[in-house]
């Protein structure tokens, strides 16, 4: 959660800077702040709202000129999104932005206010501030470090002192940062989508490491020790980022779907040896969070059908329960960034508990694919709107090549072929879309039952809808919803069912019928035609490619719905896309 840039060289800070949160927005969007130095003085501009609220604020102001500094976009964790608690915060003569959770504010708060420091805000990022400025004399890179020898939790800091003014620093503990290289130039971010636009050189840093940047020299030290870090290029193009034309970004990154899908089929369709072989496990644990977790729901059906013993959790249950492994276990992590952290947190357990572990990812520099045995990325491209779309079909498309390395099955290769072209006819389909968002704008409550694969999709269509449109939904096995949820049906509520798997689609209609009786509304999806007024149905397709035939029409139906509601769909309100925080 939480955005950080820093820029140091001869532009206009402001400049580099704006444009740079207006990339990192996506990961936390309540409040904003800026903080610039000369050799006189310091100026700090906070707004609360979106960047475009700072960047109004900053023209309004009477601004320093300078050539470095540090800004954040926030995800409130510690303190409520107001100016006071927005970042960058300054105790004395350190000012500093911050990402991740400093676990023991409270209690280091306490301690540093004993010793007269005065505290501002409610946040933790604060203590970090007051901790820094308290060991600080004269020396930067020791307060830092003794600073980071107290601190716990995970953080990622930029930090500028008010004694230099050509000196940025910066540490990072768990939370992503990097180090951008210009031309006589630096940058520090949270993500390199963020300085894309500026250069595409840059530096990972590894957990505790300080860096001290110059406009024309950076130094990473690991304690006492200097150490080289190389300088790596990435190949995003500042194209990937824009939104093409598209209103939305969640729009362009649907809309990108049958491409991305069509480039890993050529690139497996022919060697699917290259992908890991997950067949000689006894058992596979699947882990991940959101839509990841839904994701990992389908891959476990998948699995289960080649005869592997498959069990799938939410990571922030996982990394805290005491999980058994077989001698022979393998862990799928699965993360469209790679850095949520409860993701992290399972996966090193894995590793600590001596298993291979497997990572699904987008974003190949991340902790999550640096850490695992094996990596497979799901090669999305950057994924920007909050809701995740293409990534989870991707995830979905990966766990279904896994569960089909070795296999001869032609009506699979044969259905391959096929997939594109209709995904591509299935997303044209906006009249349709359209249509079911007008019934679904007005309702309270909306409800998704399906059986097995048809269950996890009805999951991951019903988290699209609450997350972007802010109606309630809620998705349940199909034959579950009688146990109590049932209840809830009315005259006139709406109910999707999801009926894609022949052998079992007679109950699902069963259970659908049960809540007809009852007023719902139905809406079928199904391969099948029914004889229900307002149906949609999808190609039939080898069972292992379906969802990549579904869930797509469940995420336009999310979007349009929200558009109709007026919703900020590329920013719902609360979430973050990359959640590092636990
Ligand atoms: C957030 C996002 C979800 C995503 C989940 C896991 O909650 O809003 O869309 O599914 O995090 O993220 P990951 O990057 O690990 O896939």
């Amino acid at each position: 959660m939480c955005g950080i840039i820093g820029y140091i060289g001869d532009k206009n800070p402001v400049d580099v800077l704006i444009k740079g949160l207006k990339n990192l927005e996506y990961r936390g969007y309540d409040s904003a702040g800026i903080a610039l130095k000369n050799e006189e003085e310091i100026q700090i501009i906070k707004s609360v709202g979106k960047i475009s609220d700072l960047e109004e604020k900053i023209k309004n102001t009477n601004i320093i000129s300078s050539h470095m500094g540090i800004a954040h976009t926030r995800w409130a964790t510690h303190g409520k999104p107001n100016e006071i608690n927005a970042h960058p915060h300054k105790v004395g003569k350190i000012t500093l932005v911050h990402n991740g959770i400093i676990e023991n504010a409270e209690e280091l708060k306490r301690e540093l206010q004993e010793k007269g420091i005065v505290f501002q805000s409610d946040t933790d990022t604060e203590v970090a501030a007051a901790l820094i400025h308290f060991y600080y004399q004269g020396n930067m890179k020791e307060a830092i470090e003794k600073a980071s020898k107290v601190l716990k939790g995970s953080y990622a800091l930029g930090i500028i002192c008010d004694d230099e003014s050509d000196t940025l620093y910066a540490i990072r503990k768990e939370s992503p940062l990097i180090i951008g290289v210009g031309e006589n130039e630096h940058f520090i971010t949270s993500d390199i989508g963020a300085i894309l636009n500026e250069t595409k050189k840059y530096v990972l840093l590894g957990k505790d490491e300080v860096v001290v940047l110059k406009k024309d020299e950076f130094h990473v030290y690991q304690g006492e020790n200097e150490i080289h870090r190389e300088i790596l290029e990435s190949s995003a193009s500042e194209e990937e980022i824009s939104k093409h034309g598209y209103e939305h970004y969640m729009m362009k990154e649907m809309m990108e779907e049958p491409v991305l899908i069509n480039q890993m089929i050529e690139k497996y369709q022919n060697h699917m040896e290259s992908l890991p072989d997950i067949k000689k496990y006894k058992t596979i644990h699947i882990v991940g969070c959101g839509s990841a977790y839904y994701a990992g729901m389908i891959g476990k059906n998948f699995f289960e059908e080649e005869g592997i013993k498959v069990e799938v959790e939410i990571a922030s249950e996982y990394r805290y329960r005491n999980v058994i492994y077989d001698e022979n276990t393998l862990v799928i992590l699965i993360s469209q960034s790679g850095e949520t952290a409860d993701t992290i947190a399972a996966m090193r357990k894995a590793n600590e508990n001596h298993q291979d572990t497997l990572a699904i990812v987008n974003v190949e520099s991340s902790t999550i694919a640096r850490e695992c045995t094996y990596q497979v990325l799901i090669e999305a491209n950057k994924e920007i709107a909050v809701a995740t779309t293409k990534a989870y079909l991707l995830q979905v498309f990966v766990l279904s090549l896994l569960s089909m390395r070795g296999k001869q099955d032609e009506k699979y290769l044969e259905d391959l072929h096929q997939l594109p072209q209709q995904l591509k006819v299935l997303l044209d389909k906006t009249g349709y879309y359209k249509r079911i968002a007008d019934q679904l704008c007005n309702q309270e409550h909306v409800f998704f039952i399906g059986r097995k694969n048809d269950y996890a999709m009805s999951l991951e269509g019903s988290l699209k809808l609450k997350e972007i449109s802010y109606i309630h939904s809620e998705a349940y096995p199909a034959g579950e919803l009688k146990h109590g949820t049932i209840s809830l049906i009315e005259e006139g509520t709406i109910v999707f069912a999801i009926v894609t798997d022949d052998t079992i689609q007679d109950k699902t209609i069963s259970n659908l019928e049960e809540v007809i009786s009852r007023g719902a509304k139905p809406i079928y999806i199904g391969c099948n035609a029914s004889s229900y007024e307002e149906q949609f149905i999808v190609p039939k397709v080898h069972s292992r490619l379906q969802p990549i035939l579904v869930v797509p029409a469940l995420q336009m139906i999310a979007y349009f719905t929200a558009q109709k509601r007026g919703c900020n769909i590329d920013q719902p309100k609360n979430l973050a896309k990359s959640v590092t925080v636990e």
